[in-house]
């Protein structure tokens, strides 16, 4: 098992591309279920989760070829339904194929999502949308079985208790595109992986009005054509490498920076005295921005929201950040209140937080010392590398296998920027490391 050895306290400088986005190329590959034509993604990287999808594409009949940058799809053989347990339970984004595999080949098994290490998630409203389709739905051996001669358009609302839904808003609107009639969703997430979703199927024939509003108008088409497709790049690995710039007071140049789709972190980091300078790029989706900050951080109050507020996806590292900054910050988890597993490890790292139920205040103006921590999800083993990148000594962060399912080689990324970030292997992985992996394999975080 791979850990990081991070010896801290060194700025950071240079240049870096930000790569294509994980999020979105996972909806973005299932989408090639409906069309038997050829589907190129570009800018993907390959991610553990990229690699899971497509190995769970292959077994749904799809031939999957790696290519320049990318991947290469093509749907062969429309039989295959079944989305199977030892597949999705490796990682909860696999429920992006119902909505596609149903509306193209009428019937979808899909092993049903479990929990995850930040809590309870949901799959109620994909299935509510799909239902309001026309779809038939039951669960059975934990399985979800869909089925539907021909998916009907109708008015769907997708709002739930935390908001819209990303993934089921991707879902219903792949459906959505080979149903017959009018679909209107109501409360659609907004978020930019959603538009780029709405985008390529609308280069491949669909009809879709609204992406990156809460309404969506489609109108439902026969069939949809092949497409070679550029993926946007990633904000949140976008919004990760800015963090560390600003964590060690560097100066970074950030090319293919999704600028537009960041401005509620920006306006944060504004806020603390980090300047996102804009250099250079007429696509406001992919600028070359300059990050620099000021010596003193200043704190700063976040609450996360869906899109186009601030993103429960760049929380963890956030609060690496106000950790060195001077006073004291507040922090609130409206996405998924239990998304702290960072906390109890920051502490060892010398941060002074404090958490009442989804709010975390960070008492700034201390000092991050290295520790040895342990990684337990993406984004907040993303935030133990950035307190690393910033704290006085060493750090190890154990288990960074769940780093890399959503950043490429990341110690390579920062060490071409000045930072000294070794990956090495655990020669005999402990027991209690062993159980973990796999448990970590079982409960997925996408
Ligand atoms: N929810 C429900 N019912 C549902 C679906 C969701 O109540 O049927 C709740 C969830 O429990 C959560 C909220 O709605 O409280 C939002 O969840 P959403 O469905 O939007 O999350 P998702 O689509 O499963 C994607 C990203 C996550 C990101 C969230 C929120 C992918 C592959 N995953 O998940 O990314 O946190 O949107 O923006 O796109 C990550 O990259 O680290 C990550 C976890």
């Amino acid at each position: 098992m791979d850990f990081f050895r991070i010896e801290g306290g060194r700025r950071l400088s240079g240049r870096i591309r930000i790569e294509g986005a994980k999020n979105a190329a996972l909806p973005l590959m299932a989408a090639c279920l409906l069309t038997d034509q050829p589907v190129m993604l570009r800018n993907i990287r390959p991610l553990a989760d990229i690699a899971n999808m497509g190995r769970l594409l292959a077994d749904l009949g799809v031939e999957v070829k790696p290519a320049a940058s990318g991947v290469s799809l093509q749907s062969m053989d429309e039989n295959r339904v079944h989305a199977r347990y030892n597949i999705v339970r490796t990682m909860r984004a696999s429920i992006c194929v119902l909505g596609p595999m149903l509306a193209r080949r009428k019937r979808a098994i899909v092993s049903m999502p479990g929990g995850c290490a930040f809590g309870h998630r949901p799959v109620d409203l994909h299935l509510r949308g799909l239902e309001a389709l026309g779809a038939k739905i039951e669960l059975r051996g934990g399985d979800i079985i869909a089925s539907a001669d021909r998916l009907k358009g109708d008015t769907v609302f997708l709002g739930g208790p935390f908001g819209s839904t990303v993934l089921g808003t991707a879902n219903v609107m792949s459906a959505a595109v080979l149903a017959k009639g009018r679909t209107v969703i109501e409360c659609a997430a907004c978020e930019p992986e959603v538009v780029d979703l709405a985008n390529m199927l609308n280069a491949m024939g669909a009809r879709i009005l609204g992406a990156g509003s809460p309404r969506l108008v489609i109108e439902g088409v026969d069939e949809l054509a092949g497409i070679d497709h550029v993926v946007m790049p990633d904000r949140i690995v976008a919004g990760t490498y800015a963090v560390a710039a600003a964590i060690t007071n560097g100066d970074v140049m950030l090319d293919d920076f999704p600028y537009d789709s960041l401005l509620a972190t920006i306006n944060h980091f504004r806020e603390i005295g980090v300047h996102v300078q804009r250099i250079s790029g007429d696509d406001p989706m992919r600028c070359t921005v300059r990050v620099t900050s000021e010596r003193n951080l200043k704190p700063t109050t976040i609450t996360t929201q869906p899109h186009p507020g601030f993103p429960t996806d760049l929380q963890a590292q956030m609060m690496a950040l106000v950790c060195v900054a001077e006073g004291n910050s507040v922090i609130t988890e409206k996405i998924y209140p239990e998304r702290f597993m960072h906390v109890a490890e920051l502490m060892r790292m010398g941060a002074q937080l404090y958490r009442q139920g989804p709010t975390v205040v960070v008492a700034g103006g201390g000092k991050l010392i290295g520790a040895p921590v342990m990684a337990s999800d993406l984004r907040a083993s993303a935030s133990l590398v950035l307190a690393g990148l910033a704290a006085e000594g060493e750090t190890i962060v154990n288990r960074v296998y769940h780093l890399d399912r959503g950043y490429h080689r990341m110690e390579e990324t920062l060490n071409a920027l000045g930072a000294r970030v070794e990956r090495l292997k655990e020669e005999k992985p402990a027991l209690d490391d062993e159980v973990a992996a796999s448990t970590s394999a079982v409960s997925g975080i996408v």
